[in-house]
Formats: C-alpha cells, structure tokens, sequence
C-alpha cells in the first residue's frame, strides 16, 4: 500500500539518507529503528506529504486510511479522556469543516475528501463512543479515568489516549513517531 523509492533528503547541510527504497503491504508491521537526528520523523513528514524530498517519490494506494501518532503531540486544552478517545470536540469538528470546505470547491473526487469522509464516518459512528471505551480499557486506562480532564494525566497517558482514537478509526496505514 505504501512503496518508497530512491529517496534522498538533506536537512541543514547534512544528507540524512539517500536511496532509501522500502515498501509496506497490508498486513506489515515495520519499525523504523535510528539513532536521535537520523531522520525518522523527517521520514515520516515525507511519507505524509508534510515535507518534499530532495528526490524520490512516495506512492500511497489510492484509498487509504492514514493515522498518525507524531512523536510531540499539540498541548491539551478541557477536553476529557474520552473526549481525546473520540475526537468529538476537536477533529470530529476539524473534519466536518474540511469537508464543507471541499464540497463547496467541488472538491468532492480527490483522496483528501474520500479520507477525510471515511475518518468522520468513523468518528461519527454509533458505535464510536463504545469503541474508544474498548480501546482506552485495553491501554490500560481504567473506568474512573474516563471523564477526567486528560490534561491532568502524564504526557504518557494522553499519548495513549491519542493513540486510542486512532484505533477508533481504523487506519489502513497506521504511523506511530
Ligand atoms: N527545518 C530544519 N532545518 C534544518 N535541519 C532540520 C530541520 N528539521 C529537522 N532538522 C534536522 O534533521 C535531522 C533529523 O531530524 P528528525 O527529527 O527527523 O530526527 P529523528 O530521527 O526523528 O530524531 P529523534 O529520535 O530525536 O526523534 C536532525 O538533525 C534535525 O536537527
Ligand atoms: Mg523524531
């Protein structure tokens, strides 16, 4: 679903890697494995299209679902675990927006709007808010904690929070920085 080939990319003067060729099947787990300022969340930009490389090409299949756990994740503000879980007071608006936004350009064929469509979908299903109960109990948060402001766990605990509304999505492509 996602092949790579001969990318190079050079950060500040330095080339952090050159030639780089890999693809990921459905079905693969893959860890991508380098010391501090090697250049694993460069990739990862690259891969979601957030940063050009100096050459080489990424190719996603059409379709797909991308998820993306960054390795530092934007400050929290009131929103509860469950609220983080869900999406619903942040990206669950963020993407009703982007879609209103592209249907009013007509831009209702492109992959963007397709993704965009099938995350809110996600979110926005019945079934969401038992689904994210499930994932947050099996990373290990515990009922009482559901409600509570996520602001007040440890940078750890959101993370897996984060992590969780992810699996609510279910990427075909997941990435975790
Ligand atoms: N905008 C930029 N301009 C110049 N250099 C940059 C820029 N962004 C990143 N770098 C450099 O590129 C290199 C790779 O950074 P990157 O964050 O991809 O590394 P990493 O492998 O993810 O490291 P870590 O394990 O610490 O997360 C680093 O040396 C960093 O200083
Ligand atoms: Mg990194």
């Amino acid at each position: 679903m996602l092949i790579i080939r001969d990318l190079k990319m050079s950060l500040g003067g330095r080339t952090l890697f050159e030639n780089a060729s890999f693809s990921v099947n459905y079905g693969d787990r893959v860890a991508l494995v380098g010391p501090n300022g090697a250049g694993k969340s460069t990739l990862f930009s690259i891969i979601l299209k957030q940063k050009e490389p100096d050459t080489g090409v990424v190719e996603r299949d059409e379709w797909t679902m991308v998820g993306y756990l960054p390795q530092e994740a934007e400050s929290i503000g009131e929103e509860s675990v469950m609220d983080v879980a869900t999406g619903r007071v942040d990206e669950l608006p963020r993407l009703e927006k982007r879609l209103h936004e592209l249907e009013a350009a007509g831009d209702v064929a492109c992959p963007e709007y397709l993704e965009a469509h099938a995350k809110h979908d996600a979110l926005n299903d019945s079934q969401a808010e038992i689904k994210a109960k499930k994932m947050l109990r099996g990373l290990g948060f515990r009922e009482t904690d559901f409600d509570r402001p996520a602001r007040e766990m440890s940078g750890g605990w959101i993370m897996r929070a984060r992590l969780a509304r992810l699996l609510v999505m279910e990427p075909d492509l997941l990435l975790l920085d």
